[in-house]
């Protein structure tokens, strides 16, 4: 409508579709039918422009940890669903988003059961990087020090190279340990508890459970230098990968089923940058999608799923894409590139039980990797410095 304001919305005309009683006989859908179909045109617009927004790519954001994080969930009676988000700027920000179908048992939960799912779910994958990958294969073993923050006289692991803007999720361990400590004051590691959360991420994710080994204790000591040696990096080669595993008594069908972790969570652009653009053991279609989120220059912090295809659960998926040549790392592409570890890729693309008997044997033997016991090492208070 034309008013003296301009162009607006005829306020009289709104009141009809808001008033419009829900269809509940031949009469009622009558009605509703004919105002849907005199509204049409302009409700096809904005369905239209609604399919369009949500065919847009959700650019995801490296989080700032000096910000509040929202979560934001929905749930229906078959899927969940949640955003992990920060304002900026006074704008929200999309840091991790996560969603999932239901299973036959929680599609029985109650609608808060289901709602309080979404969160879980969301934090479950979202933490993972945290709580799985560098932990153990650290600069000196299973002893949190991949935790340890730079101070002015301290130089921890969290900036290694491998690290770096790559852990996400220390405020994740960090509110479990202060909850835990006001519980039971200086018992439980930080590495015992980056062990458990891991376990939990894993099968909140729906991936296998098992028994943890505790008793573990906290290095007083870090060594940058040693993370930076001895973790593996994106644009590894297969025999420095299997060198760099076994360096620390893991063996190749280690290597490869602990890999398989790479089953959920995010990566950055600067990570897969130059195998989207340079690699030729990659499917062109899977090439030209992450190639549209990560440009040939910036956006280094973009993030992309490492498993193309169910990238917030814990299946054998991930050995699926290696075998369609959809492995998002380098690194990744390697374990199945007509060399030594194709055969073990293939059984864990064929046998998802295989692959998940395989994984918790190696995830209690990397959780083994010199632990400090017994007066060695100390309860740290806080997981991101000594004590
Ligand atoms: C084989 C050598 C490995 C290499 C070269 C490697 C490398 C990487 C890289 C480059 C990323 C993305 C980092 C970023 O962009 O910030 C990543 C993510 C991840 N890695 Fe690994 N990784 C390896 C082994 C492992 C292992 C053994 C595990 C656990 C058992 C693991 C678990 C993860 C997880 C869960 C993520 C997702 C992180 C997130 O969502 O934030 N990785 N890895």
């Amino acid at each position: 409508m034309v008013s003296n304001s301009g162009l607006e919305v005829d306020k009289a005309m709104i009141h009809v579709i808001r008033d419009l009683p829900t269809p509940i006989n031949l009469r009622t859908l009558r009605g509703f039918l004919g105002h849907a179909g005199f509204y049409r045109r302009t409700a096809l617009d904005a369905f239209n422009d609604f399919k369009e927004a949500l065919k847009q790519a959700l650019v995801l954001q490296p989080p700032d940890y000096n910000l509040p994080f929202e979560i934001m969930c929905d749930a229906s009676d078959f899927a969940i669903g949640a955003l992990l988000s920060q304002i900026r700027d006074k704008k929200p920000v999309a840091i991790y988003d996560a969603s999932t179908t239901l299973g036959d048992a929680q599609i029985n939960y109650s609608i808060t059961e289901k709602e309080l799912l979404a969160p879980v779910n969301n934090y479950s994958s979202s933490s993972s990087r945290l709580t799985s990958c560098p932990a153990c294969t650290s600069g000196q073993g299973c002893d949190g020090s991949v935790l340890l923050a730079d101070t002015p006289t301290f130089t921890g692991e969290q900036n290694a190279f491998s690290n770096r803007n790559s852990i996400r999720g220390m405020d994740v361990i960090e509110t479990i340990k202060s909850a835990v400590e006001a519980a039971c004051n200086a018992i439980v590691s930080c590495a015992d508890i980056l062990a458990l959360a891991t376990r939990d991420g894993v099968v909140l994710s729906g991936g296998p459970s098992w028994t943890v080994p505790l008793g573990r204790r906290d290095a007083r000591t870090a060594s940058q230098s040693a993370a930076n040696s001895n973790l593996p990096l994106a644009s590894s080669s297969l025999s420095t990968l299997i060198t760099s595993f076994q360096n620390q008594g893991l063996n190749l069908r280690d290597l490869v089923a602990l890999s398989g972790a790479h089953t959920f969570g995010l990566a950055r652009c600067v990570t897969f940058r130059n195998r989207i653009y340079n690699d030729t053991n990659i499917q062109p279609a899977f090439a030209a999608t992450r190639r549209a989120t990560c440009p040939q220059s910036g956006g280094a912090g973009d993030l992309a799923p490492l498993d193309v295809t169910t990238p917030n659960a814990f299946d054998n998926a991930y050995y699926i894409n290696l075998m369609s040549r959809r492995g998002l790392l380098h690194s990744d592409q390697e374990l199945f590139n007509n060399g030594s570890a194709d055969s073990i890729v293939r059984g864990y693309a064929n046998n998802r039980a295989a692959f998940f008997r395989d994984f918790v044997a190696s995830m209690v033997k990397m959780g083994n990797i010199a632990p400090l016991t017994g007066s060695n090492g100390e309860i740290r208070r806080v997981c991101s410095r000594v004590n």
